[in-house]
């Protein structure tokens, strides 16, 4: 199985503190982490649920994905899943070997330090999916100790 966990289920919101707000008041949430993504024109606040993430986007420029999204959609709503994979780029050769429509051809720098790619929706069930290769999770038992 390629796919290891969810990572994160990224929401589209249109007033970022109020999301926080939002998921405090009804859940006692906290926030676990924060970042600007200049590149995908969004901030950031992260929510841990047990391994995985609530990821609450705002857009910051109108040119932003999650801007179109919110303004086809007509409000807030779930945007993409993110799945935690071994190694990202791996799992995209693979997937575009089977020719796979994708967004990214190539992985690149998502939030919290991951490699992520994104899939076509069409190629997704009409789901936008985020392959993520989490840094912090990339020793695991079956990674073999290089000699320097
Ligand atoms: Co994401």
């Amino acid at each position: 199985m390629l796919l290891r966990r969810i990572d994160h289920v990224g929401y589209a919101v249109e007033n970022l503190e109020e999301a926080i707000r939002h998921h405090e008041r009804l859940y006692g949430a906290e926030v676990a982490h924060r970042e600007t993504m200049d590149r995908d024109g969004v901030r950031e606040a992260l929510i841990a649920v047990g391994d995985s993430f609530l990821q609450l986007l705002e857009p910051i420029r109108d040119d932003s994905p999650v801007a179109k999204f919110l303004e086809r959609n007509g409000g807030p709503g779930v945007h993409h899943v993110g799945y935690g994979v071994q190694d990202v780029d791996a799992a995209l050769r693979d997937l575009k070997g089977q020719g796979v429509r994708v967004v990214d051809e190539v992985p690149r720098h998502g939030s919290r330090g991951c490699m992520v790619a994104f899939l076509h929706p069409k190629a997704a069930l009409g789901v936008l999916v985020e392959l993520v290769e989490d840094p912090a999770l990339a020793h695991s038992a079956t990674d073999t100790i290089h000699d320097a």
